[in-house]
């Protein structure tokens, strides 16, 4: 939930099997993996720009990012109809352009972006403090800076906990209940009997803490301070 998966890894895997890497950036946007941007680590780099994601407008969009630029053109028609030139439709497309007034708000927050990830950076090494020795926290990746679009914890008794955290007037929310497999669109993929055993408990584990750049650092501690004296109970 803010970082980049092991990109060399991944597009050498591609590479062997003559596969495009599409990078899913939505969580990582802002991160950085020896020194290159997410978004910049593959054929094409994804994004969205809804409100609770590191780079947020105040409704629902999303970018494309490639350095192919006969891609780039393609990726532009099928946003817009498969349109080329206006009434020349060579392709099939859809409407995906994003909306006018959710680029304006973006291009009035862009340049704060690069201040909210450092303080994004600063809050996640806090939070990394004042849960020591707690429970278990995000680790980052060698070579990768991360954004904290969530600041995820893991524990046995995370629903509980949110229960508690409640009652103390502290949101936590939790990201995702149920694995990509465990969808009913995607049963007919899932052999009798097949299971992903770390997804699974990771799914019955993870609680997000609240996380954004403008939190302070009392209302930081006092989310801290909920989970350890959840932690610490009886
Ligand atoms: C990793 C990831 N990809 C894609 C999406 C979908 O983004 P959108 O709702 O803008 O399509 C999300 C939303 O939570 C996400 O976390």
């Amino acid at each position: 939930f803010g970082q980049m998966p092991d990109f060399a890894a991944i597009n050498a895997i591609a590479a062997r099997h003559g596969l495009p890497v599409i990078e899913d950036a939505a969580q990582s946007f802002g991160a950085t993996q020896e020194g290159r941007r997410s978004c910049a680590a593959s054929l094409i780099g994804s994004t969205s720009f809804f409100p609770a994601k590191p780079f947020g407008c105040f409704g629902d969009g999303g970018a494309l990012f490639t350095n192919d630029d006969a891609l780039a053109e393609k990726m532009s028609m099928v946003r817009n109809h498969g349109c080329k030139v206006r009434h020349d439709h060579p392709m099939i497309g859809l409407n995906g352009r994003f909306d006018t007034l959710q680029a304006a708000i973006l291009l009035a927050k862009f340049p704060y972006f690069e201040e909210e990830v450092a303080a994004r950076h600063r809050l996640g090494q806090r939070y990394h403090q004042l849960l020591d020795g707690v429970c278990a926290t995000p680790a980052t990746l060698e070579g990768n800076t991360h954004v904290y679009a969530q600041y995820t914890i893991r524990l046995k008794e995370r629903d509980a906990l949110q229960a508690w955290a409640q009652r103390e007037g502290v949101p936590m929310a939790i990201y995702y209940p149920k694995c990509v497999h465990e969808q009913p669109i995607y049963q007919p993929y899932v052999s009798p009997g097949q299971t992903f055993p770390v997804s699974e408990k990771a799914s019955k584990e993870v609680i997000s803490l609240p996380m954004h750049p403008f939190l302070t650092e009392e209302e930081q501690t006092k989310v801290a301070s909920v989970v350890r004296a959840f932690v610490e109970r009886d």
